[in-house]
């Protein structure tokens, strides 16, 4: 593990991916966490003449961690679904960082891309787990650290919070939440000048569509479109998807910025709101002008006309009766 330097400004991100590279390449994959982190370590140290950022990677998975240490960074072992796992690295963190942390990125998620008629509620329930709930044990368990430092909560939120994704119902409540939630603890943490950040995030490269391949039940009402819920599964990673790096490198320059008062925040400092990745600013913009916008264009997008046809009541026939 990698010291802790007098001044130095410490960042905790969940949920870490690394891979070879070779392999990244053969899944189509990338290194989104390995490159937030990278960013903010490089970031810091353009950013923070004085000492540089001191990143504390987190992951499940051992074999992650022990690459990142290779890497020199900080790692501590950390599943945000369990509980004595929150507890462990609270401790963990607190003899890295001296008990101060500026900035806990909720990054870990889970991909949950299955038609809303088709879901099992357990596997919901660990989507919620990890999208949701993980969240707020997180933010319980390091507030102390956090208002010793009078830090910053990025939340790893998505477009789909906002826009109906096809066959993605549960993702989109789970993201939908966590803008909710994180609009309101902004006001509750406000007295103890810890600040909180959303990333609305747009389409990004990432491991995202490996995880948990996700199959059509042979009942499904949808299987006379399968070739649109298996397009569905890898949506993200081919449309608009933007690199990795450009997305980590701007979110850590943005949360880095100074911060301004009130809505002068969005226009000169760290946002509240960050709007980045594939489609993001067309997002922004639908979002902006009413959710009619964004339904009408959602519909188009994910290929309704064509499913009507083939399941619905095609729009044509329904004129002709
Ligand atoms: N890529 C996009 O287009 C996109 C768009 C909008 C939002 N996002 C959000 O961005 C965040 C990062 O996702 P990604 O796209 O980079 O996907 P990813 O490559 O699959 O990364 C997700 C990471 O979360 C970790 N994780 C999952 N459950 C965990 C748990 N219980 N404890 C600890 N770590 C856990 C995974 O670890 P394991 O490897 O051990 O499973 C993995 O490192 C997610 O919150 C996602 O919802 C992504």
């Amino acid at each position: 593990m990698s010291g802790h330097m007098p001044r130095q400004k410490t960042v905790l991100v969940t949920g870490y991916a690394v891979h070879q590279e070779v392999l990244a390449i053969a899944y189509a994959s990338s290194i989104t966490d390995k490159v937030i982190s990278f960013a903010f370590y490089n970031g810091g140290k353009s950013i923070d003449c004085v000492s540089g950022l001191h990143v504390i990677a987190t992951a499940r998975r051992p074999e992650v961690l022990a690459e990142l240490a290779e890497l020199g960074m900080s790692t501590v072992a950390l599943d945000v679904t369990d509980a004595e796992s929150i507890r462990k690295c609270h401790e963990e963190v607190a003899k890295l960082n001296g008990g101060k942390l500026d900035i806990l990125v909720n990054n870990a998620g889970r991909t949950h891309t299955h038609p809303a008629l088709d879901i099992s509620l357990p596997d919901v329930r660990a989507t919620f787990e990890t999208n949701v709930f993980a969240i707020m044990a997180m933010v319980q368990a390091f507030i102390d650290q956090l208002i010793a430092a009078k830090g910053l909560i990025i939340n790893i939120s998505s477009l789909s919070s906002i826009t109906p994704y096809l066959f993605g119902s549960v993702y989109c409540a789970s993201k939908a939440a966590v803008c909710a939630y994180s609009r309101t603890l902004r006001l509750e943490l406000a007295p103890f000048g810890v600040r909180v950040m959303v990333s609305m995030t747009g389409t990004v490269k990432s491991n995202t569509a490996s995880q948990g391949h996700r199959i059509l039940p042979e009942n499904s009402l949808y299987q006379k479109v399968k070739h649109i819920f298996e397009w569905r599964l890898v949506f993200s990673q081919n449309s608009n998807t933007m690199g990795t790096e450009t997305f980590a490198k701007k979110l850590v320059a943005d949360s880095l910025r100074s911060e301004s008062p009130g809505w002068l925040r969005s226009l000169f400092g760290r946002p509240d709101w960050f709007w980045y990745g594939g489609m993001a600013r067309a997002a922004w913009f639908g979002h902006s002008f009413g959710e009619w916008v964004v339904d009408a264009v959602c519909w188009n997008k994910f290929r309704m006309p064509e499913i009507m046809k083939l399941i619905g009541e095609d729009p044509a026939q329904k004129k002709r009766k």
